[in-house]
């Protein structure tokens, strides 16, 4: 499936104009923004909020969602595990690209492996990653469940959903965990906000 490391005689073609130029034209710096969590926890939703903001703030994004992904890159995948570390080995490769062109790159896929969230993050250099958790109970996703998906993965129509019957895995070492506080899910605007300052804070938002 993976086509990783079986050409040989490839040489690294090397430009003048490079990130720091491009970083210095947009007047930001060029990260991942990768945001992980069970189906219906609200990744798409936060991506996009976050995007939203970011451009009011002058600041260009680009969202690689993992549906939409599915619909073109990634169609060629399926939901077994090596197809997942595939889907979420290509969407690594194409954020670092992403980033290195100076973009504020906001990926929103379940990317339920704690191996392959890691391998993205050792692309990069580790501050250019940051890993936002959606840490939603699966009460919340699976009571929202806005593609009926969980409806079948209980009915045993979907195999191998996250959360059902297949892993999800935590991040140990996350940058950025939201939840729920006293019960209740924050606006996404609110958790897009928190995204914002940490960015900011970072610098990432000036170059
Ligand atoms: N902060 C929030 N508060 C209330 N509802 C929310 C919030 N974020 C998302 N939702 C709602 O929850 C549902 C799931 O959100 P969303 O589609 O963003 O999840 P997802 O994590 O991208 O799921 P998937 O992995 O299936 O793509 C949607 O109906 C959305 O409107
Ligand atoms: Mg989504």
């Amino acid at each position: 499936m993976s086509t990783v490391s079986n050409a040989t005689n490839i040489f690294w073609q090397d430009c003048q104009l490079g990130k720091p130029e491009r970083q210095k034209l947009l007047n930001q710096k060029g990260c991942v923004v990768w945001i992980t969590g069970l189906s219906g926890s609200g990744k798409s939703t936060l991506a996009c909020s976050l995007s939203s903001e970011l451009h009011s703030k002058g600041k260009l994004s680009y969202i690689l969602d993992g549906d939409n992904l599915r619909h073109g890159l990634n169609k060629d995948l399926g939901f077994k595990p090596e197809d997942r570390t595939e889907n979420i080995r290509r969407t690594g490769e194409v954020a670092k690209l992403f980033a290195d062109a100076g973009l504020i790159c906001v990926a929103s896929l379940i990317s339920p492996y704690r191996r392959d969230r890691d391998t993205c993050r050792a692309m990069l250099p580790d501050a250019n990653f940051i890993e936002v958790y959606m840490n939603m109970p699966l009460a919340l996703c699976e009571a929202r469940d806005p593609k009926g998906l969980y409806k079948l993965a209980r009915a045993g129509k979907i195999k191998g959903f996250t959360g059902i019957d297949d892993p999800y895995e935590p991040p140990l070492n996350c940058e950025i965990e939201l939840k729920e506080d006293n019960g209740v899910c924050p606006t996404p605007n609110v958790m897009a906000g928190q995204v914002v300052s940490y960015l900011e804070e970072k610098g990432f938002l000036h170059c």
